[in-house]
């Protein structure tokens, strides 16, 4: 088995979209992938139990912990290599990654990011896509790169913005939108993997 390795930091709603996913769409028989492990930068991760409970792998390594970032991300990479991942997966992981981590897992990191890119990236997307009077926005799956927000497209989805509509309301539209997405986008790049 091929293992993909999911990072969080927060609730975990897309982590466990696409562990589901898995589960109920037989990635193991098809690609020969399994979800081997969960790994958060902070211990409060709400997405962390319900991994657990899942039977998966997690670890947190706490970036508080670690002198600069090249050190936090330095880590963080060797624990991630002793899965020797195919793929590593950001759903809600809300730290930069530096030049050197992503270039060592080049082709095999992907992200997503609740807006259309390349519009919007970085923090705030919702309320700077009401702002500007958008009457469209979503969510994108893409590759990183060193360029924060800016890696090749994967897969989008597209929500209306509604007229009075606030950025927890615009938030909780494109999420439902982005449990779908990621789940399926995943699936198209494992379909189009060298292994299957
Ligand atoms: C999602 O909107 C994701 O696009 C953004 O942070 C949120 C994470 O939600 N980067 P969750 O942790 O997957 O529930």
């Amino acid at each position: 088995m091929k293992n993909i390795v999911i990072l969080i930091s927060g609730s975990g709603s897309n982590m466990a979209a696409i562990v589901q996913a898995a589960q109920q769409r037989r990635w193991g028989a098809r690609f020969g992938v399994q979800i081997a492990a969960v790994v958060s930068n902070r211990a409060d991760a709400a997405g962390l139990a319900w991994a657990q409970d899942q039977g998966i792998a997690v670890a947190v390594l706490d970036h508080t912990t670690y002198a600069s970032r090249e050190s936090f991300d330095a880590a963080l990479q060797a624990h991630l290599d002793g899965y020797a991942p195919a793929l590593v997966v950001l759903a809600g992981f809300m730290r930069i990654l530096s030049a050197d981590f992503v270039n060592h897992f080049a082709g095999r990191l992907i992200n997503i990011h609740p807006s259309l890119l390349p519009a919007f990236g970085g923090l705030h997307t919702h309320q700077r896509a009401i702002d500007m009077g958008c009457q469209f926005a979503g969510a994108t799956v893409h590759h990183v790169t060193a360029d924060l927000d800016h890696g090749p497209i994967l897969a989008q989805a597209v929500v209306p913005v509604l007229p009075g509509d606030t950025a927890s309301a615009l938030s909780a539209r494109v999420l439902t939108q982005e449990h779908l997405l990621y789940p399926q986008a995943i699936e198209g790049w494992l379909s189009r993997a060298s292994w299957v």
